[in-house]
């Protein structure tokens, strides 16, 4: 709870129902992951503006548009998107983002790449200086993931597999995920093409080159609307 006594849940809907308002009626429509998202695809069900089909970034994205009756299609089946709505960990001055708290980093990152605009919700505590304070999802090959752990310690990071019941987590495209601490990230877009091109690397969490092009952040005084092209 903030000094307005508003709780997180209720910034994350304030964004939610603010991004209503870049949703283009009639067209295709990507959807992120997340609880914001959630709040969102809550909304979007409730508005009535009816899309083309929405283009889902996860499965349980997909489960939950699909049981509030959003029609979901295949990314295969569309080239282009105007807008791609998504939450994020961490968001910099720049509209660089952290990803992938979630798990659905890689498809997320696919998705983004296939749409006109980024328009990020996400509440005032994901807005940083600079990235890495969250952990660093970074969703791997299995057979890989020793090794680059060792090349994240190189880089002064401490990479964990992330573990659900004593199990490795495994994504909805069947990988591992790596969670980097200790990481200032000072060069978003240099460190996003480095860890990509590292053998076993499936998508690394920086959304750099996929970076939002507007956020609506969730603030004790309303919702700012932070614009980066
Ligand atoms: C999902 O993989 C993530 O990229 C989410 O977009 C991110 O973790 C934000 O999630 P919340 O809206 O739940 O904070």
């Amino acid at each position: 709870m903030n000094q307005t006594g508003q709780t997180q849940d209720e910034l994350k809907t304030l964004v939610a129902q603010a991004a209503l308002n870049y949703v283009v009626p009639g067209e295709y429509l990507g959807v992120g992951t997340g609880s914001t998202v959630n709040l969102f695809i809550d909304a979007l069900a409730a508005s009535g503006i009816a899309i083309k089909a929405a283009v889902s970034s996860s499965i349980a994205s997909t489960q939950r548009l699909q049981s509030l009756g959003v029609p979901v299609v295949d990314l295969t089946l569309v080239l282009r998107m105007a807008v791609y709505i998504d939450g994020a960990d961490e968001i910099d001055a720049n509209g660089f983002m952290v990803k992938g708290g979630g798990a659905a980093l890689t498809r997320e990152k696919i998705v983004a790449a296939q749409a006109d605009r980024f328009v990020c919700i996400a509440d005032a505590s994901k807005r940083v200086e600079v990235l890495g304070t969250f952990p660093l999802p970074v969703e791997v090959i299995p057979m890989a993931a020793p090794e680059l752990m060792r090349q994240f310690s190189l880089l002064g990071g401490q990479a964990k597999l992330r573990m659900v019941n004593d199990q490795a987590f495994v994504t909805d495209n069947g990988q591992h995920l790596l969670d980097v601490v200790g990481l200032r990230i000072n060069d978003p877009l240099g460190f996003e093409n480095k860890v990509s091109q590292w053998p076993g690397v499936v998508t690394v969490g920086v959304f750099a080159h996929q970076r939002a092009h507007v956020c609506l952040l969730g603030t004790t005084q309303g919702v700012q609307t932070l614009v980066y092209d």
